[in-house]
């Protein structure tokens, strides 16, 4: 298959999204009318400057601002509606969504409110053939007291879609012992714990999310690069890895991992954790803040060197990593499994 051909595949095939966050998938176009709404008037240019960064906390910068813009339940289900039909576009049939509740409550909004817009808008989607189960996360950086309010929301909203606890934010700005609290709780309650980690800390960041936090996936996990012999580990263990090739890029995570200045996409090590038999998943994180959308993250794929045939595993990973209950798992597998055949990828 020539690329043109394996694009064209991959774009039919039905396929599963792990790692995306709600907040960082709001199109320049719609920060306007969102700012517009607030009494901002702001250019698409003007929302592009800010979505161009050099390092990891420009990045969160970002972030913060353009959250800023989101006040009121009605945003919310703007932004959710707009995401979804992205991913249906894309023939995405399930994904796990990210919403940053720590940033709501840090704004003292209405949560309960925001989440059932959201809810309902993923009951739209669902009629439309994609179905969305929601991770609600803290941020690092807003320390253990918020992490474990965040965490106690989580189990709160559960009922309404919420199957994980997720921590995002800066990695580095708090210890895992700290958030082990929040963590024990969401996980007594029934919810799936997922931690950002190795991201742009190192391999002990991603050994203590699993080995203090539960972690069941690792949100980016490049560290790992610096310790093989954790790497063969979680190999074995089958830990999945969500890998983000483009964020890494944008955020300046890829550099900082590799320990030099302009590092392009042909330098990541996606091809190298999946050779070395990692469980990789391929998302996006924040498409619109990136640039990028799931087929543009398999066209890098291919880039790197996958075969038609490990195009086809790494998208199955995405389906074998959902937090489902197994028979709804493996009825997912079975529908790509016959895609994908059909389609000349087996
Ligand atoms: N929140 C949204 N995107 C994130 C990222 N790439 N890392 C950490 N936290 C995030
Ligand atoms: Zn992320």
């Amino acid at each position: 298959m020539n690329d043109a051909e394996i694009a064209a595949v991959i774009s039919a095939l039905p396929k599963a999204e792990l790692h995306l966050h709600l907040e960082g998938s709001i199109a320049p176009g719609t920060v306007v009318r969102l700012a517009a709404r607030h009494g901002v008037q702001l250019s698409a240019e003007d929302v592009a400057a800010r979505y161009r960064y050099s390092d990891f906390f420009g990045f969160l910068e970002a972030y913060k601002w353009v959250t800023s813009f989101l006040r009121s339940p009605e945003d919310y289900a703007l932004i959710a509606d707009e995401l979804f039909d992205r991913l249906i576009e894309q023939n995405v049939i399930y994904a796990e969504v990210t919403i940053s509740g720590g940033v709501m409550l840090r704004r003292g909004q209405d949560v309960e409110a925001n989440f059932e817009a959201l809810r309902r808008s993923a009951e739209r989607a669902a009629k439309k053939g994609l179905r969305v189960q929601w991770i609600f996360d803290a941020a690092r950086q807003f320390g253990a007291d918020k992490a474990l309010e965040t965490a106690r929301w989580a189990v709160r909203l559960a009922p309404g879609g919420i199957v994980a606890y997720g921590m995002g934010g800066d990695e580095l700005a708090l210890s895992a012992r700290e958030l082990q609290p929040a963590y024990d709780l969401t996980r007594a309650a029934g919810l799936h714990s997922l931690v950002h980690a190795g991201e742009t800390g190192g391999p002990e960041v991603v050994r203590e999310a699993i080995d203090l936090l539960g972690a069941e996936r690792i949100g980016h996990g490049l560290g790992v690069l610096h310790d093989p012999a954790l790497m063969d580990d979680l190999a074995e263990r089958g830990i999945p890895f969500e890998v983000c090739p483009t964020s890494n890029l944008r955020t300046g995570a890829l550099d900082r991992q590799l320990g030099r200045k302009g590092a392009g996409l042909e330098a990541h090590p996606l091809k190298t954790f999946f050779d070395r038999g990692l469980c990789v998943t391929l998302s996006t994180d924040d498409p619109a803040m990136f640039g990028t959308d799931l087929l543009g993250e398999y066209a890098v794929a291919a880039a790197l060197g996958f075969s038609p045939a490990e195009m086809e595993r790494l998208a199955a990973n995405s389906f074998s990593s959902a937090l489902l209950p197994e028979t709804v798992r493996q009825a997912y597998l079975a529908r790509f499994r016959q895609r994908a055949g059909e389609l000349g990828l087996l």
